[in-house]
């Protein structure tokens, strides 16, 4: 398996649960040496800081998936409260541009805790038809290569991307630029609503740094023999 520059654990399990028990009571069955959490809009709406607080004091490394997309100054302040909260991983959407991602970095360079930052660039939900309807032009994979370079350019450590996009978006920023890729799934895993998935394997030798991976961990009776089957891949 490739190396990455980013430290393992290279398992970053997708907490989406609808409420801060259930999130915690999950938690609590895995460990923070072998997967770090993420934490999204559902399940941080619903809970707030709370949640986020408690779980990295159980030792995980959390990413806070707000991908926050607003004025830059607006930006920065949701970063440095994120910041504040000691999470390992923050993200923003490249499409605020780039004073509003140069904006997040400065923040984060002033604080004293400094996560990664990283962007989205084009939702991978995102059709070719709705990417012209919102006034883009060119294919989806045009758009996430050019906001890509423009997130990096504008300070960035990373971008969240499709498996499919990891090895061009490796090739084109080398090993220092973080990629982090959900629509993983396990060969023996169901694929529920994702499309396009790649294994954890294909992903990681895509050149993948950090694997988001939700219900094929979260939604299985044995949550950590799934995770050690996926550790065994990766
Ligand atoms: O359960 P599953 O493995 O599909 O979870 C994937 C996680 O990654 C979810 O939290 C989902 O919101 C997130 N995500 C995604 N596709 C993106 C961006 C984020 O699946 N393009």
């Amino acid at each position: 398996m490739r190396d990455s520059i980013f430290s393992s654990p290279h398992i970053i399990v997708a907490l989406d649960f609808p409420d801060q028990q259930q999130a915690l009571q999950f938690a609590r069955q895995l460990d923070p040496q072998r997967c770090r959490l993420k934490v999204g809009k559902e399940l941080f709406t619903r809970a707030g800081t709370q949640v986020v607080e408690q779980l990295i004091d159980s030792g995980f490394d959390l990413f806070l998936d707000l991908k926050f997309h607003d004025i830059p100054n607006t930006v920065a302040g949701a970063c440095a409260a994120a910041a504040d909260l000691g999470v390992w991983m923050i993200n923003v959407h490249a499409l605020g541009g780039r004073r509003m991602m140069e904006a997040a970095r400065n923040v984060i360079e002033q604080s004293g805790h400094q996560p990664l930052l990283t962007a989205v660039t084009i939702l991978t939900s995102m059709s070719e038809n709705e990417i012209h309807e919102i006034g883009l032009t060119g294919t989806p994979r045009d758009n996430v290569t050019r906001l890509a370079a423009l997130a990096r350019e504008s300070g960035m450590d990373g971008v969240v991307c499709s498996p499919r996009e990891v090895a061009d978006l490796r090739r084109e920023h080398g090993e220092e630029f973080c990629l982090v890729t959900p629509g993983v799934r396990p060969s023996w895993s169901v694929k529920g609503d994702q499309s396009r998935t790649m294994t954890p394997v294909e992903a990681r030798q895509a050149g993948a740094d950090y694997l988001v991976i939700g219900r094929p961990i979260t939604a299985v009776a044995n949550p950590l023999e799934a995770l050690s089957a996926i550790e065994k891949e990766t």
